[in-house]
This record gives structure tokens, sequence and C-alpha cells, in this order.
């Protein structure tokens, strides 16, 4: 029963499959014109037979009808006999003489003397309706027997044509030709036609098959491939072979399926490096909790510095988290923007004040260089985000005493900050990648200063959900310079 159900489930998607429909179409296009072609040639040759023996019977019967009407006014029996023999023998034919009333004289094989003949041509000529007439006939064996001596045959003709005597009509000379020959000659080559006919039907359908499996094959990989994917495989690919829509159906899909591997590689690479950034502060706590758990007579000062170090590990717990989920928030696009008419030079000179007591504690200098009143359509306190996370790496990357500028200018309707500091500059090979969640150059020496590697791909979702870009110069040792670029307005501005 399942089986039965199953090979049904097959037929019917077989029917429904674009291979049928080609086929179909084929067979509509070619097969109909194929019919049209074949009853046409059959036709033609038949029709071209037909009308040669016809002629050339009709003028048998005319010439023979010319030289015989003086003999037969004559009357010269034998002479007429022997010469009647003669010519039929010759035209492989029976001939006879009518009177004009029809009645059969003379007969070149003897047996119809003294009859009438009811044959239509014969009437028509008798009448005087025609000096001559022609007609084929499938009268029966029986009377094709009678009249042409043939035993098998069943198609005979008749070609009739008036006697013209000095005086007047004298009567009529019968041709019974036998055109059985004929009929079987012309029924052959309609068979050999149709034979060839059906060979080439075949052959182009097997073409057709062909074809049409080529044509659909790409389509048939691609369903088959998109199926393996859907069942979770990411690395299965399409071939990509043959030309034109197909080809680049194929490549697209092969970019798209690509495009969700490094998709789905980097979210596990993210839950992976978020589980393990979490991990490491859980076990600096979980060391000073059982420290001071297990170690009751533990001196009051080292107690009180304990709790300051789990302080500050829940600190960095609570801030990593806060991160994750500011990442996870715009991926997702919750948060809404909220889009506002914005004064970017003052945003600017209230984080280089919030920031200065920090710069001071370590004596480096912060300057800036700020257009005043450049305004902006744009979320402030994401803004404000982009430009505390640069300012801070780039204090936290340089060294005590080193330099940092912040500039904001205004450029072709764009609003351009720039963040340069004098410090360690970042590895040539680092550069592409800093901007990826969790990524840091210097692994401990981050750690130390308290980054996880998110300020960076923070700051790059939050410009370009404004339409803006973010480009670093970087050199080791000298410093590094980022420039953000923002449309002052998203709708009528440049698009980044
Ligand atoms: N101004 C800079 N100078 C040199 N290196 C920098 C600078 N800014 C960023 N980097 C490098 O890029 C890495 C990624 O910066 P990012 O701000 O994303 O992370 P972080 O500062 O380490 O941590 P946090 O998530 O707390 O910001 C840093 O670890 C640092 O190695
Ligand atoms: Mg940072």
């Amino acid at each position: 029963m399942v089986t039965i159900s199953r090979i049904r489930t097959k037929i019917g998607a077989f029917l429904a499959s674009i291979r049928v429909k080609i086929l179909l179409a084929f067979f509509v296009v070619v097969g109909v014109s194929f019919i049209v072609a074949a009853t046409n040639m059959n036709g033609v040759v038949e029709n071209y037979l037909i009308s040669q023996r016809t002629r050339e019977d009709s003028l048998a019967a005319e010439n023979l009808a010319l030289s015989y009407a003086s003999l037969f006014q004559s009357g010269d029996v034998s002479a007429l006999n022997n010469r009647l023999q003669e010519d039929a023998l010759g035209l492989d034919g029976r001939l006879l003489l009518l009177d004009t009333d029809g009645k059969v004289q003379y007969d070149s094989m003897n047996g119809l003397c003294g009859q009438r003949l009811q044959i239509r041509e014969v009437l028509r000529v008798l009448s005087g309706e025609d000096t001559a007439s022609y007609g084929m006939h499938r009268p029966g064996r029986e009377t094709v027997y009678r009249m042409t001596g043939e035993a098998e045959a069943e198609y005979v003709a008749y070609g009739v044509h008036e006697m013209e005597g000095s005086w007047g009509p004298l009567g009529a000379l019968v041709y019974v030709s036998r055109i059985q020959g004929m009929m079987d000659s012309m029924s052959q080559v309609s068979r050999q036609l149709n034979t060839v006919f059906v060979l080439i039907g075949v052959v182009a359908l097997a073409l057709a098959l062909i074809l049409s499996r080529v044509l659909t094959s790409p389509i048939t990989n691609l369903s088959r491939t998109m199926r393996r994917m859907g069942e979770g495989d990411l690395s299965v690919r399409v071939p990509e072979k043959g030309s034109g829509e197909l080809l680049q159906l194929a490549v697209n899909y092969n970019t798209m399926a690509a495009q969700l591997e490094k998709m789905d590689r980097s979210r596990n690479q993210f839950v992976s490096n978020a589980s393990h950034e979490l991990k490491t502060p859980l076990a600096g706590l979980k060391i000073m909790l059982e420290s001071l758990l297990y170690q009751p007579e533990m001196p009051r000062e080292l107690q009180e510095e304990f709790l300051q170090d789990m302080n500050h590990e829940i600190d960095r717990l609570t801030g990593i988290i806060t991160d994750l989920l500011t990442l996870t928030r715009m991926d997702n696009r919750q948060d809404a923007m909220k889009m506002e008419d914005l004064d970017l030079s003052a945003l600017t000179e209230e984080i280089i004040r919030l920031l200065r007591p920090v710069a001071e504690k370590r004596k480096q200098q912060l300057e800036s260089r700020v257009t005043p009143g450049l305004r902006m359509t744009g979320d402030g306190s994401k803004l404000n985000q982009v430009l505390y996370n640069l300012v801070d790496n780039a204090l936290k990357y340089t060294q005590d005493g080193g330099t940092v500028r912040v500039s904001l200018e205004e450029a072709d309707e764009r609003l351009i900050w720039r963040v340069k500091d004098n410090g360690v500059g970042i590895p040539e090979e680092d550069v592409e990648h800093i901007f990826d969640r969790f990524y840091r150059v210097d692994k401990a020496r981050s750690r130390e200063t308290g980054g996880t590697g998110l300020g960076l791909s923070i700051v790059k979702q939050m410009v370009s959900l404004h339409g803006g870009t973010i480009t670093v110069e970087s050199r080791m040792g000298e410093g590094s310079c980022f420039t953000v670029t923002l449309p002052k307005n998203r709708e009528g501005g440049p698009k980044a």
C-alpha cells in the first residue's frame, strides 16, 4: 500500500514537473507540424502517381480510339481481333470496342463479346456527355477478376474514348487498365514514409527527453541542495555548470549559502566567545568567595580587598552583559532608533569634559577642535556611546603623558569625527579585525585594562545604523586615527 501511494506521489510530481511541460510543449509544436507534414507528403506522392497514370491511360485510349475508328467501320473482324490482342498485350491491359448501343463487339480477351457494359465512364461517352472519360474503381475482387483476369487484385481503371467514323459516332473504345501494381507500390511508399516519420518521431522524442533533462537538471540540483541545507547541512553547494540564467541562479544561490554558512559560523563563534568571557570573571569570583568562606580567620584588610575585587569583577560582568544585550538588540533591530535633531558639537564637548579627569589621571593631553553649532538628525544616546568608546580606547591604548586629539567638522553635508592618538598603534594584520566581536590585539593587556573587545563592534553597528562609516589608520608605535563620517540627514543627505 505504502509503495503504491509512493509511486502515485512520484508520478504526480513527475507530471507536475517542468520536464513534462517542456515535453508537452515540444509535442504540441513539433508533433502537430510533423503529422501535418506526414499527411501532406503521402497525399503529394499519391496525387502525383494517380494523375500521371490518368494522363498516360487517357492518352493511350485516345490514340487507340483514333487508330481503330476506320478499321471498326470497315468491319474487318480478323484484322481487328489481331490488332486488339497485339495492342492489349503491349499495354498489359484489355481492349474492348463497343457499338453505339454499348454492346461489346470486339474484346481482346473475348469473354465479354455481345454483353452490355454498365460502367459509368462508358455511359458518359456513349450518351455524348463527354468524348473521353477516365475513372479508377475498387468494385470488389470478383468484378476485377472478370474485367482484368487478375485473381487477387482489388483495383481497376477504365479509360473510355469515343470512336468517330466518317458519318458520325461509331461507338467507344474501352481500355481496361491494370492499376493494382500502382496501388501496391503507392501503399508501399506510404508505409515506408510512415516508418520514416515514426522513426524520426522516436529520435526526436529521445532528444527532447535528453534536452529537457539537461535543461531541468540545474533546477533539480538546486532543489536537492536546498533540501539538504534545510535539513541543516550548510556546507552543500550547487554545481556551477551551464550558462545564462540558470548558471546565474546557481552562482547566486551559492553566494547566499556561503553567506549563511559564514553567519552561522560567526554566531557559534560569538556564543562560545561570550561564554568564555563570562566564565573568566565568574571563576575569579568563585575562588575569592571560597577563600572568604573557608578562611574565616583571614585578616580584615585582606577580606576587604577580596570583597572589593569581587565587586570589581561583578561590575565587569555587568558591563559585558550590557554590551552583549546592546549588540543583540541592534542585530535584531529591536532597539528602535530615537532619531532627533541634536547638537553634535555640544555632545562632543560633553564627552571630552567627562573623560578629561581620566586623561589627567595619567597625565595625558586631551585636545579638542570642535566646530561649534554642528547639528544633525540622529540617536543622541547611541552617538554618545560611539564617541565615548573611541576616546576611551584612545586613552586606554596610549601611554601615560600621551596626546589624544578629538575633532568635529563638517564637509559635504556630512559631519566628521576624528579621534587621533599617539599611542601603541595597531599591527597591520589586526586592523581588519578590530571591529569583530571580542577581538583584542593584545589579549593579556586588554584584560588588564578591563576591555572585552566589544566596544568597537558596538561603535561600528551604531555608526552604520546612522548610515555612516568608520575607518581607521594606524601605525605601530606611532598611534591611531579613527574617522567617523555621519550624514547630517539620513533621508536627505548623501547615503553612506
Ligand atoms: N586607539 C587605539 N589604539 C590602539 N589599539 C586600539 C585602539 N582602539 C582599539 N584598539 C585595539 O582594538 C581592540 C578592540 O577594541 P574594542 O574597543 O572593541 O575593545 P576593548 O577596548 O578591548 O574592550 P571594550 O569592549 O571594553 O571596548 C582593542 O582591544 C585594542 O587592541
Ligand atoms: Mg574599547
